[in-house]
Protein backbone atom coordinates (compact mmCIF):
# COMPACT_ATOMS: atom_id res chain seq x y z
CA UNK A 1 0.00 0.00 0.00
CA UNK A 2 1.25 3.25 -0.90
CA UNK A 3 -0.29 6.75 0.77
CA UNK A 4 -1.21 9.51 -1.35
CA UNK A 5 -0.35 12.87 0.04
CA UNK A 6 -1.76 16.16 -0.83
CA UNK A 7 1.72 17.50 -2.34
CA UNK A 8 2.11 18.22 -6.02
CA UNK A 9 5.69 19.61 -7.76
CA UNK A 10 5.87 22.47 -9.97
CA UNK A 11 6.58 19.72 -12.85
CA UNK A 12 2.87 18.39 -11.81
CA UNK A 13 3.95 14.89 -10.47
CA UNK A 14 1.42 13.92 -7.56
CA UNK A 15 3.89 12.81 -4.08
CA UNK A 16 3.19 9.72 -3.07
CA UNK A 17 4.66 8.00 0.04
CA UNK A 18 6.07 4.66 -0.35
CA UNK A 19 4.09 2.96 2.81
CA UNK A 20 5.75 1.14 6.14
CA UNK A 21 5.40 -2.31 4.50
CA UNK A 22 7.10 -1.25 1.32
CA UNK A 23 10.16 0.08 3.00
CA UNK A 24 10.41 -2.41 4.92
CA UNK A 25 10.02 -5.11 2.65
CA UNK A 26 12.73 -3.80 0.42
CA UNK A 27 14.77 -2.71 3.42
CA UNK A 28 15.49 -6.43 3.96
CA UNK A 29 18.21 -6.69 0.89
CA UNK A 30 19.10 -3.30 0.50
CA UNK A 31 19.95 -0.19 2.44
CA UNK A 32 17.36 3.28 2.02
CA UNK A 33 17.19 6.54 2.87
CA UNK A 34 16.34 8.07 6.35
CA UNK A 35 12.94 9.85 5.23
CA UNK A 36 12.11 7.08 3.02
CA UNK A 37 11.29 7.18 -0.81
CA UNK A 38 8.32 8.65 -2.72
CA UNK A 39 6.87 7.81 -6.14
CA UNK A 40 6.39 10.51 -8.36
CA UNK A 41 2.74 10.01 -10.41
CA UNK A 42 1.98 9.83 -13.27
CA UNK A 43 5.52 8.46 -14.25
CA UNK A 44 5.77 6.91 -10.78
CA UNK A 45 9.82 7.74 -10.82
CA UNK A 46 11.25 6.35 -7.34
CA UNK A 47 13.17 8.99 -5.50
CA UNK A 48 14.38 9.23 -1.65
CA UNK A 49 11.92 11.83 -0.31
CA UNK A 50 14.66 14.52 -0.14
CA UNK A 51 13.85 14.55 -3.64
CA UNK A 52 11.07 16.93 -3.12
CA UNK A 53 13.17 19.79 -0.94
CA UNK A 54 14.81 20.17 -4.21
CA UNK A 55 12.20 19.77 -7.08
CA UNK A 56 10.66 23.18 -7.23
CA UNK A 57 14.70 24.36 -7.52
CA UNK A 58 15.89 22.03 -10.02
CA UNK A 59 12.79 22.39 -12.03
CA UNK A 60 13.29 26.12 -12.26
CA UNK A 61 17.08 25.89 -12.81
CA UNK A 62 18.26 28.06 -15.70
CA UNK A 63 19.85 26.86 -18.19
CA UNK A 64 22.28 28.91 -20.57
CA UNK A 65 22.87 27.87 -24.29
CA UNK A 66 26.49 27.22 -23.26
CA UNK A 67 25.40 24.56 -21.24
CA UNK A 68 25.53 20.79 -21.73
CA UNK A 69 23.79 18.11 -20.15
CA UNK A 70 24.31 14.40 -19.83
CA UNK A 71 21.08 12.73 -18.97
CA UNK A 72 20.87 8.87 -18.49
CA UNK A 73 18.96 6.39 -16.84
CA UNK A 74 21.82 5.07 -14.37
CA UNK A 75 24.68 2.84 -15.62
CA UNK A 76 24.23 3.61 -19.28
CA UNK A 77 27.08 5.19 -19.71
CA UNK A 78 27.41 8.65 -18.06
CA UNK A 79 30.30 9.21 -16.67
CA UNK A 80 31.92 8.01 -19.91
CA UNK A 81 29.97 10.60 -21.12
CA UNK A 82 30.51 13.48 -19.27
CA UNK A 83 34.29 12.50 -19.58
CA UNK A 84 33.68 12.81 -23.24
CA UNK A 85 32.19 16.16 -23.24
CA UNK A 86 33.92 18.16 -20.40
CA UNK A 87 37.51 16.71 -22.78
CA UNK A 88 36.28 17.90 -25.61
CA UNK A 89 35.40 21.53 -24.12
CA UNK A 90 37.61 22.10 -21.49
CA UNK A 91 40.55 19.86 -21.96
CA UNK A 92 41.10 18.28 -25.56
CA UNK A 93 44.86 19.45 -25.62
CA UNK A 94 45.14 17.67 -22.53
CA UNK A 95 46.96 20.23 -20.76
CA UNK A 96 43.90 21.33 -18.40
CA UNK A 97 44.91 21.87 -14.53
CA UNK A 98 41.78 20.57 -13.20
CA UNK A 99 41.58 17.35 -15.66
CA UNK A 100 42.65 15.07 -12.69
CA UNK A 101 39.91 15.66 -10.74
CA UNK A 102 36.99 14.28 -9.79
CA UNK A 103 34.28 14.12 -12.13
CA UNK A 104 31.56 15.54 -9.82
CA UNK A 105 33.84 18.34 -9.50
CA UNK A 106 34.05 19.37 -12.95
CA UNK A 107 30.52 18.27 -14.30
CA UNK A 108 28.01 18.03 -10.94
CA UNK A 109 24.96 16.26 -11.20
CA UNK A 110 21.72 18.09 -10.73
CA UNK A 111 20.21 15.37 -9.10
CA UNK A 112 22.58 14.17 -6.14
CA UNK A 113 21.69 16.15 -3.30
CA UNK A 114 19.29 13.73 -2.75
CA UNK A 115 20.75 11.01 -2.26
CA UNK A 116 22.80 12.58 0.79
CA UNK A 117 20.12 11.19 3.34
CA UNK A 118 20.70 7.56 2.28
CA UNK A 119 21.47 5.58 5.72
CA UNK A 120 24.19 3.96 3.93
CA UNK A 121 26.08 7.08 4.33
CA UNK A 122 26.02 7.42 7.78
CA UNK A 123 29.76 7.45 8.93
CA UNK A 124 30.79 7.65 5.37
CA UNK A 125 33.02 10.61 5.28
CA UNK A 126 32.35 12.90 2.06
CA UNK A 127 34.87 15.79 2.72
CA UNK A 128 36.46 15.22 -1.31
CA UNK A 129 33.02 16.39 -2.54
CA UNK A 130 32.86 19.00 0.38
CA UNK A 131 36.13 20.05 -0.48
CA UNK A 132 35.08 20.60 -4.16
CA UNK A 133 31.66 22.01 -3.44
CA UNK A 134 33.43 24.58 -1.01
CA UNK A 135 36.21 25.34 -3.85
CA UNK A 136 33.40 25.49 -6.38
CA UNK A 137 30.84 27.83 -4.18
CA UNK A 138 32.85 29.60 -1.94
CA UNK A 139 31.00 31.18 0.93
CA UNK A 140 27.81 29.02 -0.15
CA UNK A 141 26.10 26.45 2.91
CA UNK A 142 26.01 22.97 2.22
CA UNK A 143 22.44 22.61 3.60
CA UNK A 144 21.67 24.54 0.85
CA UNK A 145 22.60 21.66 -1.87
CA UNK A 146 25.75 20.92 -2.70
CA UNK A 147 25.37 19.48 -6.20
CA UNK A 148 22.51 21.82 -6.89
CA UNK A 149 24.78 25.05 -6.08
CA UNK A 150 27.77 23.10 -7.71
CA UNK A 151 25.38 23.02 -10.72
CA UNK A 152 24.94 27.31 -10.51
CA UNK A 153 28.32 28.54 -10.12
CA UNK A 154 30.29 26.14 -12.17
CA UNK A 155 32.16 28.43 -15.05
CA UNK A 156 30.70 28.54 -18.28
CA UNK A 157 30.67 26.08 -20.13
CA UNK A 158 28.65 23.93 -17.90
CA UNK A 159 28.80 20.20 -18.17
CA UNK A 160 26.08 18.95 -16.03
CA UNK A 161 24.67 15.52 -15.14
CA UNK A 162 21.34 14.77 -14.83
CA UNK A 163 19.52 11.41 -13.47
CA UNK A 164 16.15 12.88 -13.92
CA UNK A 165 13.93 12.77 -16.76
CA UNK A 166 12.66 15.15 -18.87
CA UNK A 167 9.60 14.92 -17.26
CA UNK A 168 11.00 16.65 -14.22
CA UNK A 169 13.43 19.55 -15.53
CA UNK A 170 12.16 22.86 -17.45
CA UNK A 171 9.90 21.92 -20.01
CA UNK A 172 11.88 24.63 -22.00
CA UNK A 173 15.27 22.94 -21.79
CA UNK A 174 15.76 22.57 -25.11
CA UNK A 175 15.48 25.80 -25.96
CA UNK A 176 17.70 26.95 -23.26
CA UNK A 177 20.21 24.29 -23.97
CA UNK A 178 21.98 21.24 -25.55
CA UNK A 179 21.19 18.04 -24.24
CA UNK A 180 22.98 14.39 -24.90
CA UNK A 181 20.98 11.54 -23.83
CA UNK A 182 22.81 7.96 -23.72
CA UNK A 183 20.39 4.85 -23.57
CA UNK A 184 21.97 1.41 -22.81
CA UNK A 185 20.51 -1.95 -23.47
CA UNK A 186 18.37 -2.50 -20.16
CA UNK A 187 19.86 -5.75 -19.39
CA UNK A 188 23.41 -4.61 -19.50
CA UNK A 189 21.83 -1.51 -16.97
CA UNK A 190 20.65 -4.09 -15.01
CA UNK A 191 23.62 -5.99 -14.49
CA UNK A 192 26.09 -2.94 -14.14
CA UNK A 193 23.61 -1.63 -11.32
CA UNK A 194 23.06 -4.46 -9.53
CA UNK A 195 26.74 -4.42 -9.25
CA UNK A 196 26.71 -0.78 -8.10
CA UNK A 197 24.05 -1.97 -5.16
CA UNK A 198 26.15 -4.35 -4.09
CA UNK A 199 29.60 -2.36 -4.18
CA UNK A 200 28.22 1.16 -2.52
CA UNK A 201 27.61 1.49 1.04
CA UNK A 202 24.43 3.74 0.26
CA UNK A 203 22.91 0.48 -1.19
CA UNK A 204 24.79 -2.60 0.52
CA UNK A 205 22.32 -4.65 -1.70
CA UNK A 206 22.28 -8.45 -0.34
CA UNK A 207 19.42 -9.87 -2.26
CA UNK A 208 19.76 -12.44 -5.60
CA UNK A 209 20.41 -10.76 -9.00
CA UNK A 210 16.71 -12.53 -9.71
CA UNK A 211 15.02 -10.79 -7.51
CA UNK A 212 17.31 -7.35 -8.44
CA UNK A 213 16.14 -7.52 -11.62
CA UNK A 214 12.33 -8.32 -11.08
CA UNK A 215 13.02 -5.16 -8.56
CA UNK A 216 14.28 -3.18 -11.51
CA UNK A 217 11.00 -4.18 -13.73
CA UNK A 218 8.88 -3.40 -11.34
CA UNK A 219 10.25 -0.17 -10.89
CA UNK A 220 11.18 -0.81 -7.35
CA UNK A 221 14.77 0.86 -7.55
CA UNK A 222 15.82 4.27 -6.98
CA UNK A 223 15.64 6.19 -10.24
CA UNK A 224 13.63 3.85 -12.08
CA UNK A 225 11.13 3.43 -14.29
CA UNK A 226 13.45 2.53 -17.01
CA UNK A 227 11.40 3.14 -20.03
CA UNK A 228 9.43 6.16 -19.58
CA UNK A 229 12.42 8.06 -19.13
CA UNK A 230 13.51 6.55 -22.04
CA UNK A 231 10.62 7.37 -24.06
CA UNK A 232 11.05 10.64 -22.98
CA UNK A 233 14.17 11.17 -24.55
CA UNK A 234 13.82 9.15 -27.86
CA UNK A 235 10.24 11.38 -28.42
CA UNK A 236 12.88 14.63 -28.82
CA UNK A 237 15.89 12.74 -30.86
CA UNK A 238 15.18 14.91 -33.61
CA UNK A 239 15.45 18.17 -31.78
CA UNK A 240 18.43 20.43 -33.06
CA UNK A 241 19.48 20.78 -29.60
CA UNK A 242 19.37 16.66 -28.44
CA UNK A 243 21.95 14.36 -29.11
CA UNK A 244 20.79 10.82 -28.20
CA UNK A 245 23.12 7.66 -28.54
CA UNK A 246 22.96 4.36 -27.78
CA UNK A 247 26.45 2.96 -25.22
CA UNK A 248 26.33 0.26 -27.97
CA UNK A 249 27.05 2.45 -30.74
CA UNK A 250 29.87 4.90 -28.62
CA UNK A 251 31.35 1.16 -27.77
CA UNK A 252 31.66 0.16 -31.60
CA UNK A 253 32.97 3.53 -32.89
CA UNK A 254 33.73 6.20 -30.25
CA UNK A 255 35.51 8.17 -33.53
CA UNK A 256 32.14 8.54 -35.29
CA UNK A 257 30.72 9.63 -32.11
CA UNK A 258 33.12 12.20 -31.22
CA UNK A 259 33.38 13.38 -34.46
CA UNK A 260 29.04 14.10 -34.68
CA UNK A 261 29.70 15.55 -31.16
CA UNK A 262 32.06 17.57 -32.53
CA UNK A 263 29.28 19.35 -35.09
CA UNK A 264 26.68 18.84 -32.61
CA UNK A 265 28.74 21.30 -29.99
CA UNK A 266 29.79 23.17 -33.07
CA UNK A 267 33.63 23.07 -32.03
CA UNK A 268 35.60 22.96 -34.84
CA UNK A 269 37.79 20.25 -33.00
CA UNK A 270 41.22 18.81 -35.06
CA UNK A 271 41.62 15.06 -35.35
CA UNK A 272 44.21 15.26 -33.20
CA UNK A 273 42.15 16.59 -30.60
CA UNK A 274 39.51 13.99 -31.17
CA UNK A 275 41.98 11.51 -30.47
CA UNK A 276 43.05 13.13 -27.50
CA UNK A 277 39.11 12.89 -26.15
CA UNK A 278 39.18 9.45 -27.27
CA UNK A 279 42.38 8.57 -25.25
CA UNK A 280 41.38 10.62 -21.86
CA UNK A 281 38.07 8.98 -22.36
CA UNK A 282 38.98 5.67 -23.06
CA UNK A 283 37.80 2.79 -20.41
CA UNK A 284 41.31 1.75 -19.60
CA UNK A 285 42.78 5.03 -19.51
CA UNK A 286 39.56 6.62 -16.97
CA UNK A 287 40.14 3.34 -15.06
CA UNK A 288 43.63 3.95 -14.59
CA UNK A 289 42.97 7.23 -13.30
CA UNK A 290 40.43 6.59 -10.75
CA UNK A 291 37.26 6.28 -9.15
CA UNK A 292 35.20 9.07 -10.52
CA UNK A 293 34.31 9.09 -6.22
CA UNK A 294 37.24 9.88 -4.96
CA UNK A 295 35.66 9.23 -1.45
CA UNK A 296 36.62 5.44 -1.50
CA UNK A 297 35.03 4.99 1.60
CA UNK A 298 31.85 5.32 0.10
CA UNK A 299 32.41 0.92 -1.27
CA UNK A 300 32.61 -1.82 0.60
CA UNK A 301 36.19 -2.40 0.07
CA UNK A 302 36.00 -6.23 -0.62
CA UNK A 303 33.03 -6.24 -2.80
CA UNK A 304 34.67 -3.21 -4.65
CA UNK A 305 38.06 -5.04 -5.03
CA UNK A 306 35.93 -8.00 -6.60
CA UNK A 307 33.43 -6.50 -8.58
CA UNK A 308 35.02 -3.13 -9.31
CA UNK A 309 33.26 0.07 -8.99
CA UNK A 310 32.25 2.93 -11.92
CA UNK A 311 34.77 1.19 -13.79
CA UNK A 312 33.72 -2.84 -14.00
CA UNK A 313 33.80 -4.05 -17.58
CA UNK A 314 32.66 -1.52 -19.42
CA UNK A 315 31.55 -4.07 -22.65
CA UNK A 316 28.31 -4.88 -24.24
CA UNK A 317 26.97 -7.95 -23.38
CA UNK A 318 28.01 -9.01 -20.03
CA UNK A 319 24.19 -10.03 -19.66
CA UNK A 320 24.75 -13.16 -21.04
CA UNK A 321 26.86 -14.12 -17.87
CA UNK A 322 24.28 -13.25 -15.55
CA UNK A 323 20.57 -14.00 -16.72
CA UNK A 324 19.01 -18.16 -16.44
CA UNK A 325 17.42 -18.62 -19.64
CA UNK A 326 14.20 -17.94 -17.69
CA UNK A 327 15.01 -14.86 -16.48
CA UNK A 328 15.95 -13.88 -20.02
CA UNK A 329 12.47 -14.79 -21.42
CA UNK A 330 10.59 -12.96 -18.84
CA UNK A 331 13.06 -9.30 -19.30
CA UNK A 332 12.91 -10.40 -22.88
CA UNK A 333 9.40 -9.96 -23.00
CA UNK A 334 9.26 -7.06 -21.00
CA UNK A 335 11.10 -5.77 -23.14
CA UNK A 336 10.10 -6.36 -26.17
CA UNK A 337 6.63 -4.77 -25.09
CA UNK A 338 7.62 -1.48 -24.10
CA UNK A 339 10.37 -1.16 -27.04
CA UNK A 340 7.75 -1.92 -29.60
CA UNK A 341 5.47 0.53 -27.39
CA UNK A 342 7.73 3.83 -27.83
CA UNK A 343 9.35 2.40 -30.84
CA UNK A 344 13.07 1.99 -29.89
CA UNK A 345 15.56 -1.07 -31.30
CA UNK A 346 18.40 -1.38 -29.20
CA UNK A 347 21.57 -2.13 -31.15
P1 LIG B 1 29.63 -1.94 -16.46
O1 LIG B 1 29.20 -2.03 -15.03
O2 LIG B 1 28.80 -2.78 -17.38
O3 LIG B 1 31.08 -2.20 -16.64
P2 LIG B 1 27.44 5.14 -15.37
O4 LIG B 1 28.60 6.04 -15.56
O5 LIG B 1 26.19 5.61 -16.04
O6 LIG B 1 27.27 4.81 -13.93
O7 LIG B 1 27.73 3.78 -16.14
C1 LIG B 1 28.67 2.88 -15.65
C2 LIG B 1 28.92 1.85 -16.72
O8 LIG B 1 29.67 2.47 -17.79
C3 LIG B 1 29.79 0.71 -16.21
O9 LIG B 1 29.37 -0.44 -16.95
C4 LIG B 1 31.18 1.17 -16.60
O10 LIG B 1 32.13 0.16 -16.64
C5 LIG B 1 30.90 1.77 -17.97
N1 LIG B 1 31.96 2.71 -18.39
C6 LIG B 1 32.51 3.71 -17.66
N2 LIG B 1 33.46 4.34 -18.37
C7 LIG B 1 33.50 3.73 -19.56
C8 LIG B 1 34.31 3.92 -20.73
N3 LIG B 1 35.24 4.86 -20.79
N4 LIG B 1 34.09 3.10 -21.78
C9 LIG B 1 33.14 2.13 -21.73
N5 LIG B 1 32.36 1.90 -20.65
C10 LIG B 1 32.54 2.69 -19.58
Amino acid sequence: MEQMSSTRLASGHEVVHMSEEWLARMGQDQTLYNNGMVRLLPDGWLYPTLFTEYAERIYNFKFRSSDVVVMTMPKSGTTWMQEVVWTMLHNPDLNHPLAGEPIYHRSPEIDLDMILDGKGLEGVSIDHFIKAFHEVCPGRKIEDGMAFQMCELMPDPRVMKSHLPFALLTPHILEQTKVIYVARSPKDVVVSYYYFFRVMKLFTYTGTFESFVKHFMNNDLIYTPYWPHVKQAWQRRDHPNMYFVFYEEMKSDIMTQLRRLNDFLGLNLTQKQLDNVAHQSSFNSMKERGEPIKDMEAFIPDKHKKFGGYFRKGIVGDWKNHFTPELEQEMNQWIEKHASEIGITFK
